[in-house]
Protein backbone atom coordinates (compact mmCIF):
# COMPACT_ATOMS: atom_id res chain seq x y z
CA UNK A 1 0.00 0.00 0.00
CA UNK A 2 1.58 3.25 -0.92
CA UNK A 3 1.56 5.45 1.92
CA UNK A 4 1.78 8.83 0.81
CA UNK A 5 2.88 10.51 4.18
CA UNK A 6 6.11 9.41 3.14
CA UNK A 7 6.83 12.48 1.34
CA UNK A 8 5.04 14.69 4.36
CA UNK A 9 7.92 17.77 5.63
CA UNK A 10 5.92 18.25 8.97
CA UNK A 11 8.38 18.89 11.58
CA UNK A 12 11.42 18.96 9.74
CA UNK A 13 14.11 21.72 9.77
CA UNK A 14 15.44 22.94 6.67
CA UNK A 15 17.84 25.14 5.28
CA UNK A 16 18.42 26.71 1.31
CA UNK A 17 21.32 28.25 -0.06
CA UNK A 18 21.17 30.79 -2.76
CA UNK A 19 16.86 30.57 -1.59
CA UNK A 20 16.52 34.33 -2.48
CA UNK A 21 15.64 34.25 -5.99
CA UNK A 22 15.62 31.49 -8.55
CA UNK A 23 15.46 27.54 -7.35
CA UNK A 24 16.39 28.11 -4.27
CA UNK A 25 13.49 29.97 -3.52
CA UNK A 26 11.92 27.57 -5.20
CA UNK A 27 13.53 24.67 -3.33
CA UNK A 28 12.42 26.86 -0.25
CA UNK A 29 8.78 27.15 -0.98
CA UNK A 30 8.56 23.78 -1.85
CA UNK A 31 10.09 21.98 1.25
CA UNK A 32 7.77 24.55 3.11
CA UNK A 33 4.52 23.73 1.88
CA UNK A 34 5.47 20.08 2.12
CA UNK A 35 5.15 21.13 5.88
CA UNK A 36 9.09 21.95 6.99
CA UNK A 37 10.52 25.37 8.71
CA UNK A 38 13.22 27.00 5.94
CA UNK A 39 16.18 28.88 6.77
CA UNK A 40 16.77 31.33 3.96
CA UNK A 41 20.37 31.72 2.99
CA UNK A 42 21.98 33.91 0.47
CA UNK A 43 24.33 37.31 0.29
CA UNK A 44 21.17 39.23 -1.08
CA UNK A 45 19.31 40.42 2.13
CA UNK A 46 16.46 42.58 0.46
CA UNK A 47 14.99 39.49 -1.58
CA UNK A 48 16.14 36.62 1.04
CA UNK A 49 14.34 38.51 3.64
CA UNK A 50 11.18 38.59 1.29
CA UNK A 51 11.14 34.91 0.74
CA UNK A 52 11.27 34.10 4.32
CA UNK A 53 8.24 36.34 4.84
CA UNK A 54 6.38 34.25 2.35
CA UNK A 55 7.28 31.35 3.79
CA UNK A 56 6.25 32.43 7.36
CA UNK A 57 2.96 33.40 5.44
CA UNK A 58 2.40 29.75 4.51
CA UNK A 59 2.60 29.57 8.50
CA UNK A 60 6.06 27.62 8.40
CA UNK A 61 9.19 29.30 10.96
CA UNK A 62 11.56 31.14 8.46
CA UNK A 63 14.00 34.17 8.81
CA UNK A 64 16.86 35.27 6.53
CA UNK A 65 20.98 34.45 7.23
CA UNK A 66 22.96 36.41 4.84
CA UNK A 67 26.04 34.19 4.55
CA UNK A 68 28.93 34.19 1.54
CA UNK A 69 29.32 30.13 0.87
CA UNK A 70 32.59 30.86 -0.01
CA UNK A 71 33.72 31.71 3.34
CA UNK A 72 34.32 28.93 5.62
CA UNK A 73 33.86 30.88 9.16
CA UNK A 74 30.95 32.75 7.62
CA UNK A 75 29.25 28.80 6.93
CA UNK A 76 30.12 27.23 9.79
CA UNK A 77 28.29 30.12 11.79
CA UNK A 78 25.41 30.37 9.77
CA UNK A 79 24.90 26.29 10.29
CA UNK A 80 25.15 27.09 13.76
CA UNK A 81 22.84 30.05 13.99
CA UNK A 82 20.01 27.64 11.64
CA UNK A 83 20.35 24.85 13.84
CA UNK A 84 20.20 27.47 17.24
CA UNK A 85 16.90 28.77 16.05
CA UNK A 86 15.31 25.58 14.02
CA UNK A 87 16.17 23.31 17.14
CA UNK A 88 18.12 21.01 15.05
CA UNK A 89 18.69 20.17 11.00
CA UNK A 90 17.24 17.76 9.19
CA UNK A 91 17.36 18.87 5.80
CA UNK A 92 20.04 21.12 3.91
CA UNK A 93 19.98 22.41 0.29
CA UNK A 94 23.16 23.52 -1.26
CA UNK A 95 22.05 25.32 -4.40
CA UNK A 96 24.08 28.82 -4.56
CA UNK A 97 25.75 29.24 -7.91
CA UNK A 98 26.58 31.68 -10.57
CA UNK A 99 27.94 31.05 -14.06
CA UNK A 100 30.54 34.02 -15.17
CA UNK A 101 30.57 33.12 -19.11
CA UNK A 102 33.07 33.68 -22.04
CA UNK A 103 35.55 31.93 -24.28
CA UNK A 104 37.60 29.23 -22.68
CA UNK A 105 40.77 30.33 -24.58
CA UNK A 106 40.88 33.66 -22.78
CA UNK A 107 38.99 33.49 -19.40
CA UNK A 108 40.23 35.55 -16.30
CA UNK A 109 41.90 33.01 -13.60
CA UNK A 110 40.06 35.20 -11.10
CA UNK A 111 36.97 34.53 -12.94
CA UNK A 112 37.52 30.21 -13.27
CA UNK A 113 38.53 30.98 -9.42
CA UNK A 114 35.37 32.35 -8.78
CA UNK A 115 33.07 29.99 -10.46
CA UNK A 116 34.72 27.13 -8.77
CA UNK A 117 34.50 29.06 -5.44
CA UNK A 118 30.82 29.27 -5.54
CA UNK A 119 29.99 26.35 -7.31
CA UNK A 120 32.26 23.86 -5.85
CA UNK A 121 33.74 24.87 -2.56
CA UNK A 122 30.53 26.83 -1.13
CA UNK A 123 28.88 23.55 -1.69
CA UNK A 124 31.53 21.30 0.02
CA UNK A 125 31.95 24.04 2.97
CA UNK A 126 28.00 24.02 3.08
CA UNK A 127 27.74 19.82 3.21
CA UNK A 128 30.82 19.49 5.97
CA UNK A 129 28.75 22.00 8.11
CA UNK A 130 25.43 20.78 7.82
CA UNK A 131 26.86 17.12 8.09
CA UNK A 132 28.82 17.69 11.55
CA UNK A 133 25.34 19.66 12.97
CA UNK A 134 23.44 16.21 11.62
CA UNK A 135 25.79 14.00 13.48
CA UNK A 136 25.94 16.49 16.66
CA UNK A 137 22.03 15.66 16.66
CA UNK A 138 20.14 12.82 17.94
CA UNK A 139 18.88 10.87 16.44
CA UNK A 140 21.57 11.55 13.68
CA UNK A 141 20.26 11.51 10.29
CA UNK A 142 19.67 13.87 7.71
CA UNK A 143 19.52 14.48 4.30
CA UNK A 144 21.67 16.80 1.69
CA UNK A 145 20.58 17.92 -1.56
CA UNK A 146 23.40 19.59 -4.19
CA UNK A 147 22.27 21.65 -7.03
CA UNK A 148 24.27 20.30 -9.94
CA UNK A 149 23.09 20.56 -13.40
CA UNK A 150 23.25 18.87 -16.96
CA UNK A 151 26.65 20.45 -17.33
CA UNK A 152 28.30 17.83 -15.25
CA UNK A 153 27.06 15.36 -18.22
CA UNK A 154 27.30 17.64 -21.47
CA UNK A 155 29.16 20.36 -22.74
CA UNK A 156 26.65 23.17 -22.30
CA UNK A 157 27.93 26.33 -20.73
CA UNK A 158 31.56 26.84 -20.39
CA UNK A 159 34.43 25.25 -18.39
CA UNK A 160 34.07 26.85 -15.65
CA UNK A 161 31.07 25.85 -14.94
CA UNK A 162 30.05 22.63 -16.43
CA UNK A 163 33.71 21.20 -14.41
CA UNK A 164 32.31 23.17 -10.97
CA UNK A 165 28.76 21.44 -12.06
CA UNK A 166 30.32 17.56 -12.66
CA UNK A 167 32.38 18.13 -9.77
CA UNK A 168 29.09 18.60 -7.99
CA UNK A 169 27.75 15.56 -9.04
CA UNK A 170 30.86 13.27 -8.10
CA UNK A 171 31.28 15.03 -4.56
CA UNK A 172 27.86 14.22 -4.31
CA UNK A 173 28.79 10.40 -4.51
CA UNK A 174 31.91 10.61 -2.63
CA UNK A 175 29.96 12.43 0.01
CA UNK A 176 26.95 9.82 -0.20
CA UNK A 177 29.76 6.74 0.19
CA UNK A 178 31.07 8.47 3.69
CA UNK A 179 28.30 9.76 5.08
CA UNK A 180 26.22 6.68 5.24
CA UNK A 181 27.18 5.35 8.20
CA UNK A 182 26.02 8.80 10.07
CA UNK A 183 22.56 7.92 8.14
CA UNK A 184 23.29 11.11 5.79
CA UNK A 185 22.05 10.78 2.48
CA UNK A 186 23.58 12.79 -0.10
CA UNK A 187 22.07 13.44 -3.53
CA UNK A 188 22.08 16.14 -6.42
CA UNK A 189 19.47 17.71 -8.59
CA UNK A 190 20.35 18.59 -12.12
CA UNK A 191 17.71 20.41 -13.87
CA UNK A 192 18.54 21.43 -17.53
CA UNK A 193 17.99 25.58 -18.71
CA UNK A 194 15.44 26.74 -15.48
CA UNK A 195 14.12 30.68 -16.49
CA UNK A 196 15.29 32.46 -13.21
CA UNK A 197 17.20 35.71 -12.90
CA UNK A 198 20.46 33.79 -14.14
CA UNK A 199 19.00 32.98 -16.98
CA UNK A 200 16.91 36.59 -17.32
CA UNK A 201 19.55 37.93 -20.23
CA UNK A 202 19.10 34.82 -22.55
CA UNK A 203 17.91 36.12 -25.49
CA UNK A 204 14.16 34.61 -26.65
CA UNK A 205 15.06 32.97 -29.51
CA UNK A 206 16.80 30.78 -27.17
CA UNK A 207 14.07 28.94 -25.44
CA UNK A 208 12.12 28.62 -28.71
CA UNK A 209 14.83 26.18 -29.81
CA UNK A 210 15.09 24.57 -26.25
CA UNK A 211 11.04 24.22 -26.90
CA UNK A 212 11.89 22.16 -29.94
CA UNK A 213 14.46 20.11 -29.07
CA UNK A 214 13.24 19.51 -25.45
CA UNK A 215 10.75 15.68 -25.66
CA UNK A 216 8.53 17.79 -23.26
CA UNK A 217 8.37 21.02 -24.89
CA UNK A 218 8.22 23.65 -22.49
CA UNK A 219 11.01 25.86 -20.94
CA UNK A 220 11.81 24.25 -17.40
CA UNK A 221 10.36 26.61 -14.53
CA UNK A 222 11.47 26.46 -10.93
CA UNK A 223 8.61 24.88 -9.77
CA UNK A 224 9.04 21.84 -12.33
CA UNK A 225 12.33 21.16 -9.31
CA UNK A 226 9.38 20.89 -6.61
CA UNK A 227 8.60 17.22 -6.21
CA UNK A 228 12.38 16.40 -6.66
CA UNK A 229 13.39 18.30 -4.16
CA UNK A 230 10.47 17.18 -1.59
CA UNK A 231 11.26 13.37 -2.73
CA UNK A 232 14.84 13.65 -2.46
CA UNK A 233 14.19 15.88 1.51
CA UNK A 234 11.74 13.34 2.02
CA UNK A 235 11.31 9.42 3.89
CA UNK A 236 10.34 8.24 0.54
CA UNK A 237 14.38 8.99 -0.14
CA UNK A 238 15.62 7.20 2.87
CA UNK A 239 16.77 4.30 0.61
CA UNK A 240 18.71 6.62 -2.25
CA UNK A 241 21.75 8.35 -2.30
CA UNK A 242 24.66 9.41 -4.39
CA UNK A 243 22.02 9.82 -7.02
CA UNK A 244 21.69 12.79 -9.77
CA UNK A 245 18.29 13.27 -10.39
CA UNK A 246 18.07 14.84 -13.94
CA UNK A 247 14.81 16.88 -14.04
CA UNK A 248 15.01 18.30 -17.56
CA UNK A 249 12.01 17.27 -19.65
CA UNK A 250 13.92 14.16 -21.73
CA UNK A 251 16.28 18.20 -23.07
CA UNK A 252 19.47 16.50 -22.92
CA UNK A 253 18.65 13.32 -24.07
CA UNK A 254 17.90 14.41 -27.94
CA UNK A 255 21.27 13.91 -29.34
CA UNK A 256 20.50 15.12 -32.75
CA UNK A 257 19.32 17.97 -31.01
CA UNK A 258 16.52 17.98 -34.29
CA UNK A 259 13.13 19.80 -33.44
CA UNK A 260 10.89 17.17 -32.34
CA UNK A 261 7.48 17.89 -33.71
CA UNK A 262 4.29 17.34 -31.55
CA UNK A 263 0.49 17.58 -32.35
CA UNK A 264 -0.14 18.87 -29.28
CA UNK A 265 0.60 21.26 -26.78
CA UNK A 266 2.89 20.71 -24.10
CA UNK A 267 1.49 21.26 -20.91
CA UNK A 268 3.16 24.36 -20.01
CA UNK A 269 2.25 27.23 -22.66
CA UNK A 270 5.39 30.24 -23.36
CA UNK A 271 3.33 32.51 -21.34
CA UNK A 272 3.39 30.38 -18.66
CA UNK A 273 6.84 29.84 -18.26
CA UNK A 274 8.72 32.90 -17.63
CA UNK A 275 5.78 33.71 -14.39
CA UNK A 276 8.55 32.97 -11.29
CA UNK A 277 11.27 34.55 -12.93
CA UNK A 278 9.20 37.85 -13.69
CA UNK A 279 8.09 37.78 -9.62
CA UNK A 280 11.56 37.63 -9.13
CA UNK A 281 12.80 40.16 -10.72
CA UNK A 282 10.13 42.62 -9.23
CA UNK A 283 11.32 41.51 -6.34
CA UNK A 284 14.73 42.32 -7.24
CA UNK A 285 13.62 45.54 -8.61
CA UNK A 286 14.63 44.51 -11.99
CA UNK A 287 12.71 45.96 -15.65
CA UNK A 288 12.39 43.24 -18.36
CA UNK A 289 10.01 42.83 -21.56
CA UNK A 290 7.37 40.96 -22.01
CA UNK A 291 8.92 37.51 -21.91
CA UNK A 292 11.06 38.82 -19.26
CA UNK A 293 14.00 39.06 -21.25
CA UNK A 294 16.74 41.81 -19.70
CA UNK A 295 19.89 41.75 -21.80
CA UNK A 296 21.89 43.88 -18.99
CA UNK A 297 21.46 42.11 -15.68
CA UNK A 298 23.80 39.14 -17.47
CA UNK A 299 25.31 40.66 -20.39
CA UNK A 300 27.83 37.87 -20.81
CA UNK A 301 25.41 35.57 -20.84
CA UNK A 302 23.69 37.40 -23.60
CA UNK A 303 26.34 38.23 -25.64
CA UNK A 304 27.59 33.87 -25.03
CA UNK A 305 24.29 33.04 -26.91
CA UNK A 306 24.11 35.52 -29.46
CA UNK A 307 27.51 34.49 -30.65
CA UNK A 308 26.22 30.76 -30.52
CA UNK A 309 22.92 31.93 -32.23
CA UNK A 310 24.41 33.97 -34.94
CA UNK A 311 22.48 36.74 -33.76
N1 LIG B 1 18.90 28.50 -14.09
C1 LIG B 1 19.36 27.43 -14.71
O1 LIG B 1 19.16 27.23 -15.90
C2 LIG B 1 20.14 26.40 -13.96
C3 LIG B 1 20.28 25.14 -14.54
C4 LIG B 1 20.98 24.14 -13.87
C5 LIG B 1 21.54 24.42 -12.63
N2 LIG B 1 21.40 25.67 -12.10
C6 LIG B 1 22.00 25.89 -10.79
O2 LIG B 1 20.96 26.15 -9.87
C7 LIG B 1 21.43 26.99 -8.83
C8 LIG B 1 20.53 28.20 -8.70
O3 LIG B 1 20.51 28.88 -9.96
P1 LIG B 1 19.48 30.02 -10.31
O4 LIG B 1 19.24 29.91 -11.77
O5 LIG B 1 18.36 30.02 -9.36
O6 LIG B 1 20.43 31.28 -10.08
P2 LIG B 1 20.11 32.80 -9.68
O7 LIG B 1 21.27 33.61 -10.10
O8 LIG B 1 18.75 33.17 -10.19
O9 LIG B 1 20.05 32.71 -8.09
C9 LIG B 1 21.20 32.33 -7.38
C10 LIG B 1 21.11 32.80 -5.94
O10 LIG B 1 22.34 32.45 -5.30
C11 LIG B 1 22.80 33.57 -4.56
N3 LIG B 1 24.26 33.51 -4.45
C12 LIG B 1 25.17 33.73 -5.43
N4 LIG B 1 26.41 33.64 -4.94
C13 LIG B 1 26.29 33.33 -3.61
C14 LIG B 1 27.22 33.12 -2.57
N5 LIG B 1 28.54 33.21 -2.78
N6 LIG B 1 26.74 32.82 -1.33
C15 LIG B 1 25.40 32.74 -1.10
N7 LIG B 1 24.47 32.96 -2.05
C16 LIG B 1 24.92 33.25 -3.30
C17 LIG B 1 22.32 34.77 -5.35
O11 LIG B 1 22.26 35.96 -4.55
C18 LIG B 1 20.94 34.31 -5.82
O12 LIG B 1 19.94 34.60 -4.86
C19 LIG B 1 22.88 27.33 -9.18
O13 LIG B 1 23.73 26.43 -8.52
C20 LIG B 1 22.90 27.08 -10.68
O14 LIG B 1 24.21 26.81 -11.14
C21 LIG B 1 20.72 26.66 -12.72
Amino acid sequence: MANLSLFDLTGKKAMVTGAAVGIGRGCAMALAEAGADVAIVDIDEKTGSATADDIRAIGRQSFFIQCDVTAKDQVQQMVKKVANKLGRLDIGVNNAGIAILGADEEIDQADWDKVIAVNLTGTFLCAQAEAQQIIRQSPVEGKIINTASMSARIANCNASYDASKAGVVHMTKTLAVEWGRFNINVNCISPSYILTPMHASTPAVVRERIRQTTPLGYVERPEDIYGAVVFLASDAANYVTGHDLVVDGGHTLNAWLAPLGRQIPPRISPDEEPVQMKADLDRMGIEYDRDGVNPDLHPEIANAFKQAFGI
